[in-house]
């Protein structure tokens, strides 16, 4: 554990996959560092920024009006240099140059363990706070982004069960997610869907074409199908299905439009507890942290331990769309 360093100048980053949320969580690590006197500076495109040395310097107007708006205007990147030891030493040295004592990173389960290494290898102050879509990481009950995916994904679903429905046809649709099925099991209860695949589970897709049959023959031509990416590609399994019960099936993948858009009012209150937690715990000497939410209250753990959650929901859930479908 380093000693406490007296906070002058933090940075803040954004790294992996954005999510609607991010914007807002830079806007509050900005705004509460200002508010306590610190200077700011905003990291372009996550570690690949800080090794290029792209940084800007952040004032209050600098994100002004973006609470409400997706992506991170500090744009965000996957950096494979930065996962080798000369990426990172070349990182540090830039921290070093701007002086920059504390450094909040906002990302999944590669930028935590980017920032598990600075603080653990290169002892750099560094807290993480959750930043994916894809809620898979321990130590908080949901990462900035995910609500409004699953949003973004049931709205999406609402309109294709119109034309399903209409034209009696068997829709399959592929949610992010992953090595995670948390977003498809939420997408599917929400949005009523009859059936899903997610990863936690085996597919038996001869049990499944056999309800759709039993189904077909009762009258119910109409199916919703929600599946995780990676398990089987939505295009595959509609031809599966189509060739095992003859029914007109067709397959939509929502990819990248679940990333996008305006962040939910959940995704902003979130983003905004826990970019302002970031900064205090920067100031108060705590570092190495993952921070999150846990039943409405601010939780922190160390980042070595914040890695890959499983899905925790799916059998509870999976019960429910089985009962009501
Ligand atoms: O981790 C977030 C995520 O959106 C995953 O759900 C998805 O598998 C991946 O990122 C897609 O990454 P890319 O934008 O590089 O295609």
């Amino acid at each position: 554990m380093s000693k406490k360093v007296l906070m002058k100048k933090i940075g803040v980053l954004c790294s992996g996959g954005d999510g609607p949320g991010m914007n807002a969580a830079v806007r509050a690590v900005v705004r509460a560092g200002l508010s306590n006197g610190l200077k700011v500076e905003g990291i372009m495109r996550g570690y690949q920024g800080l090794i290029d040395n792209d940084l800007i310097d952040m004032n209050r107007c600098s994100v002004s009006g973006i609470i409400g708006r997706g992506g991170t205007i500090i744009k965000t990147a996957r950096s494979p240099e930065f996962r080798t030891e000369a990426g990172q030493r070349k990182a540090v040295n830039i921290l070093k140059k701007h002086k920059i004592d504390g450094l909040v990173v906002v990302g999944g389960d590669g930028s935590y363990l980017g920032a598990s290494e600075l603080y653990n290898k290169w002892g750099i102050p560094a807290v993480g706070i959750p930043g994916t879509i894809d809620n898979d990481l321990h130590g908080t009950d949901q990462t900035i982004g995910c609500n409004t995916a699953i949003n973004t994904a049931v709205e999406a679903i609402d309109k294709i069960r119109d034309t399903a429905h209409s034209m009696e046809r068997i829709f399959i649709v592929e949610v992010m997610g992953n090595r995670s099925g948390y977003i498809a099991m939420e997408v599917a209860l929400s949005s009523g869907a009859e059936d899903v695949v997610v990863p936690e589970a085996k597919p038996d897709y001869k049990e499944m074409c056999g309800r759709i049959t039993q189904g077909a023959r009762k009258g119910k031509i109409s199916w919703i199908i929600v599946v995780s990416e990676g398990v089987i590609k939505a295009s595959v399994l509609a031809e599966t299905i189509t060739n095992m019960t003859g029914l007109e099936t067709r397959s939509v993948v929502l990819g990248h439009v679940q990333r996008g858009g305006n962040p939910c009012a959940f995704d902003r209150i979130l983003s905004t507890r826990l970019g302002v937690a970031a900064v205090e715990e920067l100031i108060k000497g705590n570092y190495g942290n993952a921070i999150g939410v846990i039943q409405n209250k601010i939780n922190i753990i160390p980042l070595a331990d914040a890695k890959k959650r499983l899905n925790d929901i799916y059998q509870e859930r999976y019960r429910l769309i089985n009962m009501l479908r």
